[in-house]
C-alpha cells in the first residue's frame, strides 16, 4: 500500500513522463517543420518512450493498490531558436527529470517504502542512459556550426532511430 505522499509523488511524475512525450512530439513538429526528418524521427521515438515511462508509473501505481489520477498536460513551446537550442532544452529537461526521480527515491527512502524503492531503479539507470544519448547529440551540434552539409549528415543519422509505435498500430500491436 502506498502511503498519501508518494501516491502524490507518483501521479506527479506520470505527469511530468507525459509532458515530457508532449515536449518532444512539440520538439518533432518543429524539425518537421524545418524538414530535418531524420531529427524529427529521432524525437518522436524520444516521445514514445517517454510515454513507456508514463506506463511503467501507471502500472506501478495500480500494482501497489493506489488510483492514478491524471492532470492537465501543460502546453509544450511551439519553437526554438535552432536546432541546437531545441537539443539543449531537451538535455535540460532531462536534468531536471533525473533530479526528479532521485527526488522520488530520496522520498521512497524516507517512508521505508522499499518496493517504491526497488521500482526507481530501473528509472535511474535509464536516466544516465536519457542524459548521455541527448548530450552527445548536442555536442554533435555544436561541432556542426551550422554547417548545412554536417548538419544533413547528421539529420541522416538520427533518422536511423524510427519511431516504432505507428509500425505496431498498422500490425495490430
Ligand atoms: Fe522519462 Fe526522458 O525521462
Amino acid at each position: 500500500m502506498l502511503s498519501e505522499r508518494m501516491l502524490k509523488a507518483l501521479n506527479e511524475q506520470l505527469n511530468r513522463e507525459l509532458y515530457s512525450a508532449y515536449l518532444y512530439f512539440a520538439m518533432g513538429a518543429y524539425f518537421d517543420d524545418l524538414n530535418l526528418e531524420g531529427f524529427a524521427s529521432w524525437m518522436k521515438a524520444q516521445a514514445e518512450e517517454e510515454l513507456g515511462h508514463a506506463l511503467r508509473f501507471y502500472n506501478y501505481i495500480y500494482d501497489r493498490n493506489g488510483r492514478v489520477e491524471l492532470k492537465a498536460i501543460e502546453q509544450p513551446p511551439k519553437e526554438w531558436e535552432s536546432p541546437l537550442a531545441a537539443f539543449e532544452a531537451a538535455y535540460k529537461h532531462e536534468q531536471f527529470i533525473s533530479k526528479c526521480i532521485n527526488e522520488l527515491a530520496t522520498l521512497a527512502e524516507e517512508e521505508k517504502d522499499y518496493s517504491t524503492r526497488a521500482f526507481l531503479e530501473w528509472f535511474i539507470n535509464e536516466q544516465v542512459e536519457e542524459e548521455a544519448s541527448v548530450k552527445k547529440i548536442v555536442d554533435k551540434l555544436k561541432f556542426t556550426k551550422d554547417n548545412p552539409q554536417v548538419l544533413f549528415m547528421l539529420d541522416q543519422e538520427l533518422g536511423q532511430r524510427a519511431p516504432q509505435l505507428p509500425n505496431l498500430l498498422l500490425q495490430g500491436g
